[in-house]
C-alpha cells in the first residue's frame, strides 16, 4: 500500500509555511465568526467562553496532535490511516469522518453562500436597520431559490480550488487568505471599541457568571466541546489529512500550538467585534439560532455611519474564511477517493462536490434542517470521532503515536508521557460525559 511509487506521486506540501497557513485557513473558518459568537450568546456569555477556551487548552490541543501524528506516520487520507493502524472495528474509524465531513460541508457552503449575500446586499442597497424588516431580509437570504443559488456557487469556487491540487491550489489560496482575515478582523474589533455599548458588551463577554455553569453545565458543556471540536477543525479527520501531506518531519507541538494560538485569537477577537455592535444597536445577544448572528449584525451594520461599508468588509472576510475551511473539508473525502480508489483529482472533485451541492439543497431550503443538520455533527458526530481516536491513540497504538511526535522535537519523553495520559484518561472523561450529554440535548 504504502510502496514508493504512491509516495512519490502523492501531494505534498511546497513550503514549510504551507502546512501551517493550510491549517490555520481550515480551522479559522464560519466556525469563529458564526458559530462562535452565537453558541456564546446562547449559553450565557463569558461563562461559556471560559469553558470553551478550557476545552480548546486541555482537549482541543492534544487532540489535535492525535490527527497529525496519524496523518504525518501514515502519509494516506483518513479511512486508508485507519485501516493501515487499526485492527478489527477500529479500521473502519475512517468511515464516521468521510460521513462527518460530507455532512458538515453540506450545510457549511449554505452558510458559506449567505455571506456572500450580505456582502452583495451591502454593496448594492446597504443594510437594513429596522429589526423587523432585517429579520424577514434574512429569511429571504437563508431559504428556497436565493439560498440555493449562492450555496452553488460557494461550491464552486470550492471545487475549483480543490481540483487544482495541494501545491497550485490550497497552499496558494490560503496564502492569500489568512493574512487578509487577521489585518480585517484586528481593523474591525480597533473599530469596535470605539462603539458606545462597547464596555457593556466587554463585561458580558469577559467576566464570567460562575452561577450561569454551575446551572446550566449540561447544556455548555457539550457545547463547548462540540465548539471546540469544529472550530479547529478535529473529530473528522481534516488535520489527519492535512498532515499526511507532510514530507519532513517538523515540531508537530509547535506547529499545533500556533494552530490553535491563532484560532482562538480569532474566534476571540470576532466576540470583541461581534458584541459590541450588538450591544450598540441594542440587540439582545442571547437570541439563539444561526440566523441571529445574520439578523442582528446586519441590523447594526444598517444602523452605523459607513455600516454598508463596514459590513462588506465583514461579510467578504466570513466568505474568504469559510472558503479556506471549506477547501479542507472538501479535500478529505477527495483525498480518500485518490489514494484508495485510484480516481484522478478533478473527477473526485467534481464528484463529490456535485454530491455535496444536492446534500446541501435541504439545509438551503429550510433552516430548521440546517440546524438540525448542524447540532447532529458538532455536538454528536464531530465529538464521537475526537472520542474514538483518542481511544484509539491512547490505549491501542501509543508508543507509535510518542515516537512520530518525537520526530521533528527530539527527546520528549516525560512530555510525551504526559500527553498520552491527557489523552487516555481526563480527554476521553470529558468527551464521554460530552457526547452522552449532547445525545440526551439533541
Ligand atoms: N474549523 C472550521 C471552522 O471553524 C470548520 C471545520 C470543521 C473545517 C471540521 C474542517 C473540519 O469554521
Ligand atoms: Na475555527
Amino acid at each position: 500500500m504504502n510502496n514508493s511509487v504512491d509516495t512519490v506521486s502523492r501531494d505534498a506540501w511546497a513550503t514549510r509555511a504551507g502546512f501551517i497557513l493550510a491549517a490555520v485557513g481550515s480551522a479559522v473558518g464560519l466556525g469563529n465568526i458564526w458559530r462562535f459568537p452565537f453558541q456564546v450568546g446562547q449559553e450565557g456569555g463569558a461563562a461559556f467562553l471560559l469553558i470553551y477556551l478550557l476545552f480548546v487548552a486541555a482537549i482541543g490541543f492534544p487532540a489535535m496532535l492525535v490527527e497529525f501524528v496519524i496523518g504525518r506516520y501514515t502519509n494516506r487520507n483518513p479511512v486508508g490511516a485507519l485501516a493501515q493502524l487499526g485492527r478489527g472495528l477500529w479500521g473502519y474509524v475512517g468511515w464516521v469522518f468521510i460521513a462527518t465531513g460530507f455532512i458538515i460541508l453540506s450545510y457549511y457552503s449554505v452558510v458559506a453562500g449567505w455571506t456572500i449575500r450580505y456582502t452583495i446586499i451591502g454593496l448594492q442597497d446597504g443594510y437594513l436597520a429596522d429589526g423587523a424588516a432585517a429579520e424577514s431580509q434574512f429569511l429571504d437570504v437563508a431559504s428556497g431559490l436565493d439560498a440555493i443559488f449562492f450555496h452553488a456557487v460557494f461550491m464552486a469556487v470550492v471545487i475549483a480550488i480543490v481540483a487544482l491540487g495541494i501545491k497550485r491550489g490550497i497552499e496558494l489560496a490560503v496564502k492569500l487568505l489568512v493574512p487578509a482575515i487577521i489585518v480585517i478582523s484586528l481593523g474591525m474589533a480597533l473599530y469596535a471599541f470605539t462603539l458606545a455599548g462597547a464596555s457593556d458588551a466587554y463585561s458580558y463577554y469577559l467576566s464570567p457568571d460562575f452561577g450561569v455553569i454551575a446551572s446550566n453545565w449540561t447544556s455548555i458543556l457539550p457545547a463547548a466541546a462540540g465548539q471546540a471540536f469544529f472550530t479547529l477543525s478535529l473529530g473528522m479527520g481534516a488535520m489527519i489529512t492535512y498532515a499526511s501531506y507532510l514530507e519532513e518531519d517538523r515540531n508537530l507541538a509547535e506547529d499545533g500550538a500556533i494552530i490553535v494560538g491563532f484560532d482562538t485569537a480569532i474566534a476571540f477577537v470576532t466576540g470583541l467585534i461581534v458584541f459590541p455592535i450588538l450591544f450598540t444597536a441594542g440587540v439582545d445577544p442571547a437570541d439563539p439560532g444561526p440566523g441571529a448572528i445574520f439578523v442582528s449584525l446586519a441590523a447594526a451594520f444598517g444602523d452605523l455611519t459607513l455600516g454598508w461599508l463596514i459590513g462588506a468588509v465583514f461579510f467578504a472576510t466570513v466568505a474568504i474564511a469559510a472558503l479556506s475551511s471549506a477547501i479542507s473539508l472538501l479535500e478529505v473525502v477527495v483525498s480518500y477517493l485518490i489514494d484508495e480508489h485510484d480516481i484522478d483529482r478533478v473527477t473526485a472533485t467534481l464528484a463529490i462536490g456535485g454530491g455535496l451541492f444536492v446534500l446541501g439543497l435541504p439545509s438551503a431550503w429550510d433552516l430548521v434542517l440546517l440546524d438540525l443538520f448542524d447540532g447532529f455533527a458538532d455536538q454528536i458526530l464531530l465529538v464521537l470521532g475526537g472520542l474514538l481516536l483518542a481511544l484509539f491513540v491512547g490505549w491501542k497504538i501509543p508508543d507509535l503515536a510518542v515516537g512520530e511526535l518525537k520526530k521533528g522535537i527530539g527527546p520528549i519523553d516525560s512530555w510525551g508521557t504526559l500527553w498520552v495520559w491527557l489523552i487516555r484518561v481526563p480527554v476521553v472523561i470529558v468527551l464521554v460525559i460530552s457526547l452522552a450529554l449532547g445525545i440526551l440535548g439533541y
